[in-house]
């Protein structure tokens, strides 16, 4: 895409077809496969809206205003147990994994490493403010949805409250981050700068092409009854 607004109009369109991980862990995933989801996504999660937050110095105005409200929620808003890296170690906990920041690090596929190390990339370079933000929409525009198909998973397979916590605290906040996201940040950066708009489409397209060839990865593993993982649980 080169325009933004055809990138994440793909996004707010939700497959009605529902083929993601997030879909069949609601609706036929077992406990160990959450808890293999779960081990692979504690790269990022266990230092959630880290590389984002680089971002923050190099935007202005109304598009900085907005990246550091959103990355005040990320952070716990003041309250160190409700960071969201924190929540994510409560609910680590509850499913009986370890919560030491990359201790999956070997068990994890090279496709989510690639993910992890896009925001690494895209947070650390100037250069590519643009694509971090685009990123960054994309983030949080897909987490409003899944993270509700995920707590109904959660909840199905009889995960404790601390591990329900961390989706539904997502439900309710990436909804409201999403608008502040497309509006602000995106908004307020393509006004001043209107000539990163192929960057911010970037971002997007790089995120969804990653996560779904991470999905993809993961749920051809368990279709064929084996685990995504390099070192299984
Ligand atoms: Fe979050
Ligand atoms: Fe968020």
């Amino acid at each position: 895409h080169h325009d933004p607004e055809d990138a994440l109009a793909g996004l707010l369109v939700e497959p009605a077809d529902g083929t993601g991980v997030s879909h069949h862990l609601r609706d036929d995933g077992e406990l160990w496969q959450m808890r293999e989801y779960i081990a692979h996504r504690s790269l990022y999660q266990l230092k959630e809206a880290d590389p984002h937050v680089w971002v923050i110095p190099r935007l202005r105005g109304r598009a900085k205003a907005a990246m550091a409200a959103v990355e005040y929620d990320e952070f716990g808003a003041g309250r160190g147990e409700r960071v969201h890296a924190e929540l994510f170690a409560d609910l680590m906990v509850d499913l009986a994994l370890d919560p030491t920041y990359n201790h999956y690090l070997d068990a994890t596929s090279a496709r989510m490493l690639a993910v992890v190390n896009m925001m690494s990339l895209l947070g650390l370079r100037r250069s590519l403010r643009g694509a971090l933000v685009g990123h960054f929409a994309t983030v949080e525009i897909t987490s409003s949805p899944a993270s509700d198909r995920l707590a109904q998973a959660l909840r199905r397979m009889g995960a404790g409250e601390a591990a329900v916590f961390f989706y539904t605290e997502h439900v309710e906040a990436d909804a409201v981050h999403e608008q502040v996201v497309r509006h602000e940040v995106i908004g307020d950066l393509l006004k001043r700068e209107p000539a990163l708009a192929a960057d911010v489409a970037f971002g997007i397209d790089a995120t969804v092409f990653l996560e779904d060839r991470f999905a993809e990865e993961v749920l051809g593993a368990w279709r064929d009854g084996r685990s995504s993982l390099r070192v299984p649980l």
